[in-house]
């Protein structure tokens, strides 16, 4: 048995790809090649879950899929139909959590020219997401409806895996917590079995540097804000 080990190189290059991953919103229409699909999805298996029972349950659309599937979800959104959801979700969060909920809108909506008061250009930016930001790819992923907050864990191990890996290879993503709305017409298009809860979707492929949505950058709070170190 050996220690894992430590590799300068490593280092860095684990480094570089956790600080160039950000939210893409905005991707070219060129696929990512069949192999490459299938090397990060299997990167991702790797991702640690409690007793190793590996809960996500993911399917990948691709191509003329993927906007069959973005035209579904879009037509429910516009059409007034109402938002529902395999899980609770808190829509405003407390404290300093809701100030960089804000912080966040506002780079956003900065940079796709928004202002505060424009209802109509958030409506639109709200859609973008129905439209997975034009990229040629989406995951979603879940999990059995059975399972909670204790098992999401897993799933967003899962997530952040998967993210990584795509970042490694050159490939942006964006997860949506906005494209698990409407599970049933998800579940009914992809014939996924009834008990499987849908989670989040990520929209992926390669980033399309001229829209303006992708110069937001979002940052960090202070390490000692969130974090104690007790000895
Ligand atoms: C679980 C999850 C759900 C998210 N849902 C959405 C979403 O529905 N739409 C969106 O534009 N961004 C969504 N995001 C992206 C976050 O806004 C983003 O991760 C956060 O602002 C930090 O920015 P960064 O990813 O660029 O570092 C989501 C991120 C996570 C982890």
């Amino acid at each position: 048995m050996t220690a894992i080990e430590t590799c300068t190189a490593d280092l860095a290059a684990f480094e570089r790809i956790v600080r160039n991953r950000r939210s893409v919103r905005g991707f070219l229409p060129d696929p990512v090649p069949p192999a490459v699909l299938r090397e990060i999805f299997e990167l991702a298996q790797q991702a640690p879950s409690n007793c190793n029972v590996q809960p996500w349950q993911v399917v990948v659309a691709s191509g003329a899929a993927c906007r069959a599937i973005s035209e579904k979800l879009l037509a429910a959104i516009t059409s007034g139909q109402p938002v529902t959801s395999d899980y609770q979700r808190v829509e405003e969060f407390p404290g300093i959590m809701r100030q960089r909920q804000i912080d966040t809108a506002v780079r956003l909506y900065g940079h796709m020219g928004i202002a505060r008061d424009d209802r109509a250009g958030r409506r639109r930016a709200m859609l973008r997401n129905y439209e997975f930001f034009d990229a040629p790819h989406v995951a979603f992923i879940g999990m059995d409806r059975r399972f909670h907050e204790t098992v999401a864990v897993d799933v967003g191990m899962y997530a952040q895996t998967l993210m990584l890996a795509m970042t490694a290879h050159g490939i942006g993503s964006c997860a949506q917590a906005a494209i698990s709305r409407f599970p049933e017409i998800i579940r009914a298009h992809f014939e996924i079995p009834d008990d499987v809860g849908i989670l989040m979707g990520i929209s992926f492929g390669y980033e399309d540097v001229a829209v303006p949505a992708n110069r937001t950058r979002v940052p960090r709070a202070p390490l000692g804000e969130q974090v104690r170190f007790v000895e």
